[in-house]
């Protein structure tokens, strides 16, 4: 957070660019670094690619939100979201940028997904709940958001430490992949 390059709205790839040997390089560094960082998503320009890229990954499981679908590494280029119903719901969430800290942030749930997969090809998602939030918060990346920037309450940003220790045990159940970030 304060790097310039988090706050640029990043660039669409050119069709010609999307299967380079350049962008599968890239992508190979961002899955490790994902990895390396125990994240559920990682968009470019937390790597300092100005670039409308981002990779999600999600454990799947029971929360108190009910059953999370697991979705496998995939690959986002070009991504657009289109808002379904604009009813709210919130989650704590945290960012590989923003280190050491949560907050909590209201976003749509329903929302659908469009964008092009590593080969080119047309990817198309309807997302609800905690996914929504996941690609809203990783699709932000990419036109120079953060999630701090959605934050209604300050009360609301806590250390991660705090969070675990005050808020965690008076939320119910929260699952592993709410406490990761990305
Ligand atoms: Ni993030």
């Amino acid at each position: 957070m304060g790097h310039p390059g988090l706050r640029r709205v990043a660039r669409k790839l050119l069709p010609e660019e999307i299967g380079s040997d350049e962008i599968h390089r890239l992508v190979a560094d961002m899955i490790d670094t994902l990895h390396d960082a125990g994240g559920i998503g990682l968009a470019a320009p937390q790597v300092n690619e100005s670039i409308r890229l981002a990779i999600i990954e999600i454990p799947g499981g029971q929360t108190r939100y009910g059953e999370i679908p697991a979705m496998p590494l995939t690959a986002f280029v070009n991504p657009e979201i289109e808002i379904i119903n604009d009813e709210s719901a919130g989650y704590w969430e945290g960012c590989l940028s923003v280190p050491g800290l949560r907050g909590f942030v209201m976003r749509p749930q329903h929302i659908r997904v469009r964008a092009l997969n590593l080969r080119a090809e047309k990817l198309e998602l309807e997302l609800r709940g905690f996914l929504a939030t996941v690609f809203q918060h990783e699709f932000d990346h990419l036109d120079g958001r953060l999630y701090i920037d959605h934050i209604q309450d300050p009360v609301k940003l806590a250390f991660e430490e705090e969070y675990e220790r005050y808020i965690l045990p008076n939320e119910p159940a929260a699952d592993e992949s709410q406490r990761r970030n990305s």
